[in-house]
Protein backbone atom coordinates (compact mmCIF):
# COMPACT_ATOMS: atom_id res chain seq x y z
CA UNK A 1 0.00 0.00 0.00
CA UNK A 2 1.22 3.35 -0.72
CA UNK A 3 2.65 5.59 2.19
CA UNK A 4 0.17 8.62 2.77
CA UNK A 5 2.00 10.14 5.45
CA UNK A 6 5.59 9.44 7.17
CA UNK A 7 6.06 10.62 10.33
CA UNK A 8 9.28 10.60 10.83
CA UNK A 9 12.20 10.28 13.59
CA UNK A 10 10.18 10.81 16.50
CA UNK A 11 12.18 10.83 19.23
CA UNK A 12 9.67 9.08 21.67
CA UNK A 13 6.74 6.74 20.68
CA UNK A 14 4.26 5.00 23.10
CA UNK A 15 1.80 2.66 22.49
CA UNK A 16 0.18 -0.22 24.24
CA UNK A 17 1.68 -3.65 22.65
CA UNK A 18 -0.57 -4.77 19.60
CA UNK A 19 -3.63 -6.31 20.45
CA UNK A 20 -6.94 -5.65 21.04
CA UNK A 21 -7.81 -6.34 24.63
CA UNK A 22 -7.57 -3.54 27.19
CA UNK A 23 -4.61 -3.99 29.68
CA UNK A 24 -4.74 -5.01 33.28
CA UNK A 25 -3.01 -6.07 35.74
CA UNK A 26 0.71 -5.29 35.51
CA UNK A 27 0.45 -4.90 31.63
CA UNK A 28 -1.20 -1.65 32.50
CA UNK A 29 2.75 0.00 33.16
CA UNK A 30 3.85 -2.08 30.38
CA UNK A 31 3.87 0.03 27.38
CA UNK A 32 5.64 -0.46 24.09
CA UNK A 33 8.11 2.25 24.20
CA UNK A 34 10.33 3.43 21.24
CA UNK A 35 13.27 5.28 20.64
CA UNK A 36 14.12 7.31 17.19
CA UNK A 37 11.41 5.84 15.47
CA UNK A 38 8.90 6.71 12.71
CA UNK A 39 5.38 5.61 11.59
CA UNK A 40 3.85 4.88 8.41
CA UNK A 41 0.34 5.63 7.58
CA UNK A 42 -2.15 4.51 4.22
CA UNK A 43 -5.08 4.40 3.36
CA UNK A 44 -5.79 6.16 6.76
CA UNK A 45 -4.54 3.37 8.86
CA UNK A 46 -0.71 2.34 10.62
CA UNK A 47 1.23 0.73 7.96
CA UNK A 48 4.28 0.59 9.68
CA UNK A 49 5.82 1.81 13.05
CA UNK A 50 9.68 1.02 14.38
CA UNK A 51 13.04 2.35 14.46
CA UNK A 52 13.48 4.99 11.75
CA UNK A 53 15.93 2.86 9.71
CA UNK A 54 13.15 -0.53 9.26
CA UNK A 55 9.96 2.04 8.30
CA UNK A 56 12.13 4.26 5.92
CA UNK A 57 13.47 0.86 3.99
CA UNK A 58 9.34 -0.15 3.58
CA UNK A 59 8.36 3.35 3.17
CA UNK A 60 10.86 5.99 2.04
CA UNK A 61 11.16 9.46 2.31
CA UNK A 62 10.69 10.37 -1.24
CA UNK A 63 7.96 7.97 -1.68
CA UNK A 64 5.82 9.12 0.83
CA UNK A 65 3.17 11.64 0.05
CA UNK A 66 3.77 13.62 2.78
CA UNK A 67 6.39 13.62 5.87
CA UNK A 68 5.52 15.04 9.26
CA UNK A 69 8.72 15.77 11.30
CA UNK A 70 9.04 14.39 14.56
CA UNK A 71 12.14 15.12 15.89
CA UNK A 72 12.11 16.05 19.21
CA UNK A 73 8.43 14.74 19.52
CA UNK A 74 6.38 12.12 21.49
CA UNK A 75 4.32 10.20 19.97
CA UNK A 76 1.18 8.90 21.23
CA UNK A 77 -2.15 7.26 20.12
CA UNK A 78 -4.73 10.09 20.08
CA UNK A 79 -6.60 10.15 23.05
CA UNK A 80 -9.78 8.67 23.12
CA UNK A 81 -12.30 10.33 25.37
CA UNK A 82 -14.37 7.90 26.61
CA UNK A 83 -17.32 9.74 28.48
CA UNK A 84 -18.42 13.39 27.82
CA UNK A 85 -21.85 14.93 27.60
CA UNK A 86 -20.58 16.78 24.62
CA UNK A 87 -24.04 18.30 23.12
CA UNK A 88 -24.74 20.26 25.54
CA UNK A 89 -26.21 24.59 25.17
CA UNK A 90 -25.53 26.92 27.57
CA UNK A 91 -23.11 27.14 30.78
CA UNK A 92 -23.70 27.00 34.88
CA UNK A 93 -20.94 29.28 36.00
CA UNK A 94 -24.01 30.17 38.97
CA UNK A 95 -23.84 26.63 40.21
CA UNK A 96 -19.98 26.94 40.52
CA UNK A 97 -19.98 29.80 42.40
CA UNK A 98 -22.93 28.38 44.69
CA UNK A 99 -20.67 25.67 44.90
CA UNK A 100 -17.52 27.58 46.31
CA UNK A 101 -20.09 29.37 48.96
CA UNK A 102 -20.57 25.82 50.45
CA UNK A 103 -23.73 24.62 48.23
CA UNK A 104 -23.99 20.54 47.22
CA UNK A 105 -24.53 19.52 43.75
CA UNK A 106 -27.39 17.24 44.87
CA UNK A 107 -29.19 20.20 46.71
CA UNK A 108 -28.49 22.47 43.68
CA UNK A 109 -30.45 19.63 41.44
CA UNK A 110 -32.93 18.97 43.65
CA UNK A 111 -33.85 22.34 43.87
CA UNK A 112 -34.49 22.44 39.97
CA UNK A 113 -30.66 23.20 38.78
CA UNK A 114 -28.13 20.90 37.36
CA UNK A 115 -29.04 18.46 34.95
CA UNK A 116 -32.23 20.29 34.46
CA UNK A 117 -31.13 23.82 34.25
CA UNK A 118 -28.95 22.31 31.03
CA UNK A 119 -32.13 20.43 29.52
CA UNK A 120 -34.02 24.27 29.69
CA UNK A 121 -30.34 25.64 28.05
CA UNK A 122 -31.58 23.06 25.81
CA UNK A 123 -34.44 24.19 24.82
CA UNK A 124 -33.48 27.45 23.85
CA UNK A 125 -30.71 25.88 21.22
CA UNK A 126 -32.35 25.33 17.60
CA UNK A 127 -30.67 22.32 16.37
CA UNK A 128 -28.29 24.26 13.96
CA UNK A 129 -26.93 26.32 16.86
CA UNK A 130 -26.49 23.10 18.76
CA UNK A 131 -24.60 21.36 15.88
CA UNK A 132 -22.57 24.27 15.31
CA UNK A 133 -21.59 24.13 19.17
CA UNK A 134 -20.98 20.45 18.52
CA UNK A 135 -18.64 21.10 15.25
CA UNK A 136 -16.81 23.69 17.22
CA UNK A 137 -16.10 21.54 20.34
CA UNK A 138 -14.98 18.36 18.57
CA UNK A 139 -12.41 20.96 16.19
CA UNK A 140 -11.02 21.54 20.01
CA UNK A 141 -10.85 18.60 21.09
CA UNK A 142 -8.84 17.36 18.17
CA UNK A 143 -6.39 20.71 19.05
CA UNK A 144 -5.71 18.98 22.34
CA UNK A 145 -4.86 15.55 21.19
CA UNK A 146 -8.35 13.55 21.57
CA UNK A 147 -9.40 11.96 17.97
CA UNK A 148 -12.15 10.19 19.05
CA UNK A 149 -14.90 11.12 21.68
CA UNK A 150 -17.84 9.82 23.45
CA UNK A 151 -21.04 11.96 23.40
CA UNK A 152 -23.69 11.63 25.59
CA UNK A 153 -27.34 12.88 25.07
CA UNK A 154 -29.36 13.35 28.07
CA UNK A 155 -29.85 17.39 28.40
CA UNK A 156 -33.51 16.67 26.39
CA UNK A 157 -35.32 14.14 28.57
CA UNK A 158 -37.45 14.14 26.11
CA UNK A 159 -37.24 12.29 22.78
CA UNK A 160 -37.61 15.15 20.16
CA UNK A 161 -35.10 16.98 22.67
CA UNK A 162 -32.88 13.67 23.08
CA UNK A 163 -33.12 13.32 19.37
CA UNK A 164 -31.77 16.67 18.98
CA UNK A 165 -29.45 16.58 20.86
CA UNK A 166 -28.01 12.97 18.69
CA UNK A 167 -28.73 14.61 15.53
CA UNK A 168 -26.48 17.63 16.33
CA UNK A 169 -23.92 14.93 17.33
CA UNK A 170 -24.38 13.15 13.36
CA UNK A 171 -24.80 16.36 11.53
CA UNK A 172 -21.64 17.59 12.95
CA UNK A 173 -19.59 14.32 11.81
CA UNK A 174 -20.91 14.57 8.27
CA UNK A 175 -20.33 17.91 8.34
CA UNK A 176 -16.52 17.59 8.88
CA UNK A 177 -16.56 14.55 6.57
CA UNK A 178 -17.87 15.91 3.34
CA UNK A 179 -15.65 19.89 3.90
CA UNK A 180 -12.42 17.93 5.27
CA UNK A 181 -11.33 14.63 5.71
CA UNK A 182 -10.93 13.87 9.00
CA UNK A 183 -10.48 17.50 11.05
CA UNK A 184 -12.68 17.42 13.98
CA UNK A 185 -12.76 14.74 17.08
CA UNK A 186 -14.91 11.72 15.78
CA UNK A 187 -17.63 11.36 17.95
CA UNK A 188 -19.58 8.23 19.14
CA UNK A 189 -22.89 8.49 20.18
CA UNK A 190 -24.78 7.04 23.61
CA UNK A 191 -28.21 7.81 24.59
CA UNK A 192 -28.44 9.24 27.69
CA UNK A 193 -32.47 9.79 28.06
CA UNK A 194 -32.16 8.20 31.93
CA UNK A 195 -29.91 11.09 33.05
CA UNK A 196 -32.64 12.59 35.26
CA UNK A 197 -36.24 13.08 36.22
CA UNK A 198 -37.71 15.88 34.00
CA UNK A 199 -40.06 18.79 35.98
CA UNK A 200 -43.25 17.21 34.29
CA UNK A 201 -42.57 13.68 36.12
CA UNK A 202 -41.04 14.41 39.42
CA UNK A 203 -44.35 13.08 41.14
CA UNK A 204 -45.11 9.70 38.03
CA UNK A 205 -41.15 9.01 37.79
CA UNK A 206 -42.63 5.82 36.46
CA UNK A 207 -44.33 6.86 33.65
CA UNK A 208 -40.89 8.36 32.89
CA UNK A 209 -38.95 5.07 32.99
CA UNK A 210 -41.76 3.65 30.79
CA UNK A 211 -41.47 6.69 28.42
CA UNK A 212 -37.68 6.13 27.81
CA UNK A 213 -38.32 2.18 27.19
CA UNK A 214 -41.47 2.09 25.67
CA UNK A 215 -40.49 5.16 23.05
CA UNK A 216 -37.37 7.11 23.33
CA UNK A 217 -35.38 3.35 22.83
CA UNK A 218 -37.10 2.23 19.80
CA UNK A 219 -37.15 5.45 18.22
CA UNK A 220 -33.44 6.20 18.85
CA UNK A 221 -32.42 2.99 18.17
CA UNK A 222 -34.66 2.35 14.73
CA UNK A 223 -32.67 5.93 13.39
CA UNK A 224 -29.48 4.74 14.65
CA UNK A 225 -28.55 8.14 16.73
CA UNK A 226 -26.89 5.75 19.70
CA UNK A 227 -24.72 3.23 19.91
CA UNK A 228 -24.73 2.99 23.45
CA UNK A 229 -27.66 3.31 25.92
CA UNK A 230 -26.50 4.56 29.29
CA UNK A 231 -28.48 5.52 32.76
CA UNK A 232 -27.27 8.17 35.74
CA UNK A 233 -27.75 4.76 38.41
CA UNK A 234 -27.15 6.74 42.08
CA UNK A 235 -28.40 8.20 45.04
CA UNK A 236 -31.60 10.83 43.71
CA UNK A 237 -31.41 10.05 40.23
CA UNK A 238 -32.01 6.12 39.05
CA UNK A 239 -32.67 3.82 40.97
CA UNK A 240 -30.87 -0.14 40.07
CA UNK A 241 -34.10 -1.45 39.57
CA UNK A 242 -35.00 1.29 36.56
CA UNK A 243 -31.50 1.35 35.39
CA UNK A 244 -31.73 -2.48 34.82
CA UNK A 245 -35.53 -2.32 33.50
CA UNK A 246 -34.08 0.44 30.98
CA UNK A 247 -30.64 -1.28 29.96
CA UNK A 248 -32.45 -4.52 29.30
CA UNK A 249 -34.69 -2.77 26.87
CA UNK A 250 -31.81 -1.11 25.28
CA UNK A 251 -29.92 -4.37 25.35
CA UNK A 252 -33.30 -5.23 23.01
CA UNK A 253 -32.52 -2.50 20.25
CA UNK A 254 -28.88 -3.30 20.33
CA UNK A 255 -28.15 -0.43 21.97
CA UNK A 256 -25.30 -1.84 24.44
CA UNK A 257 -25.33 -0.77 28.30
CA UNK A 258 -23.00 1.61 30.00
CA UNK A 259 -23.63 3.13 33.51
CA UNK A 260 -23.23 6.10 35.21
CA UNK A 261 -22.41 4.29 38.54
CA UNK A 262 -21.88 5.28 42.03
CA UNK A 263 -20.49 8.38 41.72
CA UNK A 264 -22.93 10.21 44.63
CA UNK A 265 -23.33 6.91 46.99
CA UNK A 266 -22.91 2.97 46.64
CA UNK A 267 -26.02 2.40 45.58
CA UNK A 268 -24.81 -1.01 44.07
CA UNK A 269 -24.52 0.22 40.67
CA UNK A 270 -21.23 -1.27 39.84
CA UNK A 271 -22.39 -4.95 40.84
CA UNK A 272 -25.24 -4.30 38.30
CA UNK A 273 -23.04 -3.14 34.99
CA UNK A 274 -21.57 -6.73 35.78
CA UNK A 275 -25.26 -8.38 36.13
CA UNK A 276 -26.25 -6.58 32.52
CA UNK A 277 -23.24 -6.76 30.90
CA UNK A 278 -21.95 -3.39 30.68
CA UNK A 279 -19.42 -2.56 28.32
CA UNK A 280 -18.48 0.14 30.89
CA UNK A 281 -19.02 1.67 34.18
CA UNK A 282 -18.08 5.10 34.94
CA UNK A 283 -17.56 7.24 37.84
CA UNK A 284 -17.19 4.80 40.45
CA UNK A 285 -16.03 6.98 43.50
CA UNK A 286 -18.13 5.17 45.84
CA UNK A 287 -18.24 1.68 44.53
CA UNK A 288 -17.96 -1.40 46.73
CA UNK A 289 -15.18 -3.93 46.88
CA UNK A 290 -17.75 -6.98 45.68
CA UNK A 291 -19.29 -4.47 42.88
CA UNK A 292 -15.59 -4.05 41.20
CA UNK A 293 -14.54 -7.33 41.76
CA UNK A 294 -17.67 -8.43 39.90
CA UNK A 295 -17.11 -5.88 36.99
CA UNK A 296 -13.40 -7.24 36.75
CA UNK A 297 -15.10 -10.95 36.60
CA UNK A 298 -17.70 -9.05 33.70
CA UNK A 299 -14.80 -7.60 31.77
CA UNK A 300 -16.70 -4.17 32.40
CA UNK A 301 -13.87 -1.35 32.14
CA UNK A 302 -13.75 1.02 34.76
CA UNK A 303 -13.88 4.59 33.46
CA UNK A 304 -12.34 7.25 35.95
CA UNK A 305 -13.62 10.87 35.58
CA UNK A 306 -10.73 12.50 37.82
CA UNK A 307 -12.62 16.49 36.45
CA UNK A 308 -15.39 15.48 38.37
CA UNK A 309 -13.99 14.53 41.29
CA UNK A 310 -11.41 17.94 41.04
CA UNK A 311 -14.45 19.84 40.28
CA UNK A 312 -17.26 18.68 42.97
CA UNK A 313 -14.78 17.96 45.77
CA UNK A 314 -15.18 14.29 45.85
CA UNK A 315 -12.84 11.61 46.69
CA UNK A 316 -11.26 10.53 43.79
CA UNK A 317 -11.74 6.58 42.23
CA UNK A 318 -9.72 4.53 44.18
CA UNK A 319 -7.97 3.53 41.01
CA UNK A 320 -4.68 1.74 42.27
CA UNK A 321 -7.11 -1.04 44.07
CA UNK A 322 -8.91 -1.38 41.05
CA UNK A 323 -5.81 -2.10 38.78
CA UNK A 324 -4.86 -4.32 41.60
CA UNK A 325 -8.45 -6.25 41.67
CA UNK A 326 -7.86 -7.11 37.53
CA UNK A 327 -9.95 -4.34 36.59
CA UNK A 328 -9.75 -2.65 32.63
CA UNK A 329 -8.83 1.17 33.96
CA UNK A 330 -9.74 4.09 31.63
CA UNK A 331 -9.24 7.59 32.03
CA UNK A 332 -12.10 9.94 30.28
CA UNK A 333 -13.08 13.99 31.37
CA UNK A 334 -16.48 13.77 31.66
CA UNK A 335 -16.89 16.88 29.89
CA UNK A 336 -19.90 18.72 30.96
CA UNK A 337 -21.12 21.88 31.71
CA UNK A 338 -22.26 21.07 35.51
CA UNK A 339 -19.69 18.81 37.02
CA UNK A 340 -16.85 19.19 34.87
CA UNK A 341 -16.48 21.85 32.31
CA UNK A 342 -13.36 20.77 30.83
CA UNK A 343 -12.01 18.41 28.10
CA UNK A 344 -8.41 18.31 28.32
CA UNK A 345 -6.88 14.62 28.36
CA UNK A 346 -3.58 15.74 29.60
CA UNK A 347 -4.78 17.18 32.56
CA UNK A 348 -7.07 13.74 32.93
CA UNK A 349 -3.42 11.99 33.22
CA UNK A 350 -2.52 14.47 35.47
CA UNK A 351 -5.14 14.17 38.16
CA UNK A 352 -4.41 10.18 37.15
CA UNK A 353 -1.11 10.18 38.31
CA UNK A 354 -1.17 12.81 41.37
CA UNK A 355 -4.59 11.93 42.45
CA UNK A 356 -5.25 8.39 42.14
CA UNK A 357 -2.16 6.74 42.26
CA UNK A 358 -1.21 5.35 38.48
CA UNK A 359 2.55 5.89 37.04
CA UNK A 360 2.19 7.80 34.34
CA UNK A 361 2.45 4.85 31.80
CA UNK A 362 -0.64 3.37 33.31
CA UNK A 363 -2.45 6.91 33.13
CA UNK A 364 -1.54 7.01 29.19
CA UNK A 365 -2.87 3.63 28.40
CA UNK A 366 -5.95 4.12 30.86
CA UNK A 367 -6.39 6.90 28.12
CA UNK A 368 -5.72 5.12 24.85
CA UNK A 369 -5.80 1.63 24.68
CA UNK A 370 -8.24 0.63 27.51
CA UNK A 371 -10.18 3.84 26.77
CA UNK A 372 -10.69 2.54 23.14
CA UNK A 373 -12.10 -0.95 24.69
CA UNK A 374 -14.64 1.66 26.99
CA UNK A 375 -16.41 2.21 23.76
CA UNK A 376 -16.05 -1.24 22.00
CA UNK A 377 -13.37 0.25 19.46
CA UNK A 378 -10.23 -1.70 20.89
CA UNK A 379 -9.52 -3.09 17.52
CA UNK A 380 -9.30 0.02 15.66
CA UNK A 381 -8.42 2.76 18.01
CA UNK A 382 -5.78 3.59 20.97
CA UNK A 383 -2.94 1.77 19.38
CA UNK A 384 -0.05 2.66 17.11
CA UNK A 385 0.52 -0.82 15.49
CA UNK A 386 -0.15 -2.28 11.42
CA UNK A 387 -3.82 -2.00 10.77
CA UNK A 388 -5.32 0.33 13.41
CA UNK A 389 -6.66 3.90 12.42
CA UNK A 390 -3.62 6.25 12.05
CA UNK A 391 -5.12 8.45 15.11
CA UNK A 392 -2.01 10.48 16.39
CA UNK A 393 -0.70 13.04 18.57
CA UNK A 394 2.69 14.52 18.39
CA UNK A 395 3.80 16.52 21.96
CA UNK A 396 6.80 17.98 22.75
CA UNK A 397 8.93 17.03 24.39
CA UNK A 398 9.57 13.55 23.51
CA UNK A 399 9.27 11.98 27.12
CA UNK A 400 5.85 10.71 27.80
CA UNK A 401 6.37 11.32 31.54
CA UNK A 402 6.96 15.09 30.57
CA UNK A 403 3.44 15.62 29.85
CA UNK A 404 1.19 14.69 32.86
CA UNK A 405 4.22 16.09 34.92
CA UNK A 406 3.91 19.83 33.31
CA UNK A 407 0.31 20.09 33.23
CA UNK A 408 -1.65 23.13 32.62
CA UNK A 409 0.54 23.82 29.08
CA UNK A 410 -0.19 22.97 25.69
CA UNK A 411 2.17 20.29 24.69
CA UNK A 412 0.49 19.39 21.16
CA UNK A 413 2.58 20.29 17.92
CA UNK A 414 0.38 18.30 15.67
CA UNK A 415 -2.39 15.69 15.54
CA UNK A 416 -2.97 13.34 12.67
CA UNK A 417 -6.65 12.01 12.08
CA UNK A 418 -7.09 8.21 9.86
CA UNK A 419 -3.93 9.69 8.56
CA UNK A 420 -3.72 12.90 7.33
CA UNK A 421 -2.44 16.01 9.42
CA UNK A 422 -5.47 17.51 10.83
CA UNK A 423 -3.98 20.33 12.80
CA UNK A 424 -0.91 21.79 13.47
CA UNK A 425 1.05 23.96 15.51
CA UNK A 426 3.97 26.17 14.80
CA UNK A 427 5.90 28.97 15.97
CA UNK A 428 5.98 27.91 19.67
CA UNK A 429 9.33 27.73 21.80
CA UNK A 430 10.04 23.99 24.00
CA UNK A 431 8.31 23.78 26.78
CA UNK A 432 10.76 23.92 29.66
O1 LIG B 1 -21.31 12.60 34.69
N1 LIG B 1 -23.31 12.33 36.75
C1 LIG B 1 -24.13 12.62 35.90
N2 LIG B 1 -23.97 13.39 34.86
C2 LIG B 1 -22.89 14.27 34.70
C3 LIG B 1 -23.18 15.62 35.21
C4 LIG B 1 -24.10 16.29 34.32
C5 LIG B 1 -24.42 17.67 34.73
O2 LIG B 1 -24.28 18.08 35.89
O3 LIG B 1 -24.85 18.37 33.81
C6 LIG B 1 -21.66 13.63 35.24
O4 LIG B 1 -21.03 14.14 36.18
FE1 LIG C 1 -21.11 11.88 32.98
Amino acid sequence: MKCDLLVLAAGQIITAPPGDRPLLGPDLDRPLLLQDSSVACGGGRVLAVGPTAEVTRAYSEGEAAEVLDARGCLVAPGFVDAHTHLPFAGTREAEFDSRARGEGYESIAAKGGGIRASSRHLRDATEDELTGLVRARLRRLLEEGTTTVEAKSGYGLRLDEEEKQLRAVARAAAMARATSDADIAEPIPTFLGAHEIPDEFRSRRDDYVALVVEEMIPAIAKAKLARFCDVFCDRGVFTVDEARRILEAGRVHRLIPKLHADELADVGAAKLAAEVGAVSADHLLHANAEGLRAMADAGVVAVLLPGTALTLGLPFARAREMVELGLAVALATDFNPGSTMCSSMPLMLTLAVTQMRLTPAEAWMAATANAAAAVREGSRLGRIAPGMQADLCLFEPCDYRHIPYHYGRDHVRAVVRRGRVAHRRTGVSSCS
